[in-house]
């Protein structure tokens, strides 16, 4: 049996280390770290994200600033909202949670993030350092950054020569794994929805990150033996067989399946879901380190 993957203990890691380096900030540069939470309407998920970052980020000690905006706020007005907290000494991270209404250019704002309170890691200049392998002075998005940390508590810091696939290619997750994973000179393959054979790509994989939304679409019987398997899906799906209109939580892997074959599989939820939120408070006192010219807390 595999071993499970606890994302929610692995998080709790990282957020004391946050905490401990946040009290030293204080007491050495009386700094505190400062972060800005912009949303945007009235989708209930975001709100609920927004809501459980900002009570993360007080958890942690940070000034924590929340901006809820009205979901026909015009783009100009969110313009001036960023410019304002990239001009704030007090804030060293900024997130817009997405999705943004349509009638607003999200790639706009996106890019008017000043790239060092990018803590989204989602501006060109981050991706650009990412995908140049300069990891040290950028800020790395942060399920893939998570879903890097549990990889190497299975594996070990050297990843070197593994076959990584990872399936979805998105801008937030797909695509920054497979660059995270090529800088640990991991031999790296993107699969997507236009891959034929998904299942021989997936048989020859030890290390495999799943992130395509798509329900159980990896199926057990795949996995190579002893792989290292990274679900980040969360996908709600039926179950008659809990009673009349009930439904579940399952990941992008057929979990019961994968848990016989693999060395260590992360569970839906508990897995990569807690690590996400973990890994913006890393980011954010990051920032405030760099900015306080304190050294870095490492992961
Ligand atoms: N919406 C869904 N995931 C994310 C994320 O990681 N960051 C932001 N800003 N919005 C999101």
């Amino acid at each position: 049996m595999a071993e499970r993957i606890d994302g929610k203990k692995i998080a709790q890691e990282v957020v004391t280390i946050v905490k401990t380096k946040t009290v030293e900030l204080l007491a050495q540069k009386h700094v505190k770290p400062g972060l800005a939470v912009v949303l945007v309407g009235e989708d209930a998920a975001s709100h609920t994200y927004v809501s459980s970052k900002a009570r993360m980020a007080e958890e942690c000690g940070f000034l924590s600033v929340r901006h809820k905006l009205p979901a026909d706020t015009r783009e100009e007005d969110l313009v001036s909202l960023i410019e304002t907290l990239n001009a704030d000494p007090a804030i060293h991270g900024i997130l817009v949670q997405l999705p943004l209404p349509p009638h607003i250019d999200s790639g706009r704002i996106i890019q008017l993030v000043a790239p060092e309170k990018d803590v989204d890691g989602f501006g060109f200049v981050n991706v650009g350092k990412l995908r140049s392998g300069e990891l040290g002075s950028a800020f790395l998005p942060c399920t893939p950054a998570g879903c890097m940390l549990l990889i190497e508590r299975v594996r070990g810091r050297n990843l070197s020569g593994l076959n990584a696939l990872v399936v979805g290619r998105s801008n937030i997750v797909g695509k920054p794994t497979a660059n995270l994973l090529l800088a640990a000179n991991c031999t790296v393959t993107i699969a997507h929805s236009h891959t034929g054979d998904l299942a021989g790509f997936v048989r020859n994989a030890d290390i495999v990150v799943a992130a395509t939304g798509r329900p159980e679409l990896i199926k057990g019987a795949w996995i190579k033996p002893g792989a290292t398997v990274i679900d980040v899906g969360i996908n709600r799906i039926p179950a008659p067989e809990r009673g009349e209109g009930k439904t579940r939580l399952v990941g992008d892997v057929e979990y019961d399946a994968a848990e016989k074959i693999a060395g260590a599989i992360t569970p839906v939820p508990g897995g990569v879901g807690p690590m996400t939120i973990a890994m913006l408070m890393a980011n954010t006192v990051v920032s405030a380190c760099r900015a306080a010219g304190l050294e870095e807390p490492v992961l």
